[in-house]
């Protein structure tokens, strides 16, 4: 007899996560083995794509992996990734979009700084647009049809908290430092996280009858070493008093990439400790 954690299988389910070497990208690509599918991660970075094959390598000794070094604004790259997927597996049934240009508080990201709205810089905005928004719809476009094109498929949009509310900049403002001097989370992030949904939507209604489902998931507020201070600020407006932990989000990637969510397409799930209800 079969049980219902059967349906969270997807055994041998060839699944692409975009910036599959970050922080989170780890997180999809543990949620994927745990399923019994392969994850195949794509990122700029060659050695950090070897680091992170290395790490799930550790808690998953059998595991296949597929690393490919790409840049998801390139449609040529990944009509190349796709047909070496395809002629090595013949499929393809998932797609994470999970890469953007996430300024960090921890980070050293330039989208991340001192730049006041009046003088934010276009080339900046374009770079994020191109990475959270293009790079999204071009993987959609390309494996995305690879699923319309076998009538099965599931694609998770990754958006944010800052894909439902707006930043709440006082969190990270430093005392004593001029104006023009402190931080602010960028516009372009809102608009990257706003937009992701909106193609969520769009897509899930496209595909509504050809098999392929597609949802939003908002993560929130990853715990990451960031300053006391920040810590405590952030803390403040979560109904649940904390931050989140990377291991709290890839039991619900895996029901979402899952036949245990067959039903659920153009959805929102938000993963955020209550913090968008306050
Ligand atoms: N960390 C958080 O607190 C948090 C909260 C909410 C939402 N998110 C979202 O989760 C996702 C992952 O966040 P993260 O914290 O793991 O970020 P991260 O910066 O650790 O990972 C992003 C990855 O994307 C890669 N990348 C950037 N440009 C690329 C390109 N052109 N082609 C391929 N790969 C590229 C980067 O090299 C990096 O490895 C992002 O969409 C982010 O907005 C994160």
């Amino acid at each position: 007899m079969s049980s219902l954690f059967d349906l969270y299988k997807i055994t041998g389910k060839i699944v692409v996560i975009t910036g599959g070497a970050g922080l989170i990208g780890r997180k999809h690509c543990e949620a994927v083995l745990e399923g019994g599918g392969i994850p195949v991660l794509l990122d700029i970075f060659q050695d950090s794509l070897e680091a992170a094959k290395a790490e799930v390598a550790e808690k998953y000794p059998h595991s296949v992996v597929e690393i490919f070094k790409t840049d998801i604004t390139n449609y040529d790259s990944l009509c190349r990734v796709r047909d070496e997927l395809l002629s090595k597996y013949g499929h393809i049934d998932g797609l994470i979009n999970n890469a953007a240009n996430n300024p960090k508080m921890e980070g050293s990201a330039k989208n991340m700084g001192a730049i006041q709205f009046h003088n934010f810089p276009l080339e900046i905005w374009n770079e994020d647009i191109a990475v959270g928004l293009t790079g999204a719809f071009l993987c959609a476009q390309v494996f995305g049809t690879v699923m319309e094109n076998q009538k099965s498929g599931v694609v998770i949009n990754i958006s944010s908290d800052y894909g439902i509310i707006s930043p709440n900049q006082n969190i990270y403002r430093k005392e004593g430092v001029p104006e023009n001097e402190q931080i602010i989370k960028p516009i372009s992030y809102s608009v990257v996280k706003h937009g992701i949904i909106g193609m969520t939507k769009y897509l899930a209604t496209y595909w509504g009858k050809k098999g392929v489902r597609v949802n939003t998931l908002c993560p929130a507020s990853l715990a990451n070493g960031q300053p006391d201070e920040f810590v405590k600020k952030i803390s403040e407006l979560i109904p649940m008093g904390r931050m989140s932990r990377p291991d709290e989000y890839p039991a619900t990637v895996l029901y979402m990439l899952s036949e245990a969510s067959s039903y659920m397409t153009g959805a929102t799930v938000i993963l955020d400790g209550g913090r968008t209800i306050w």
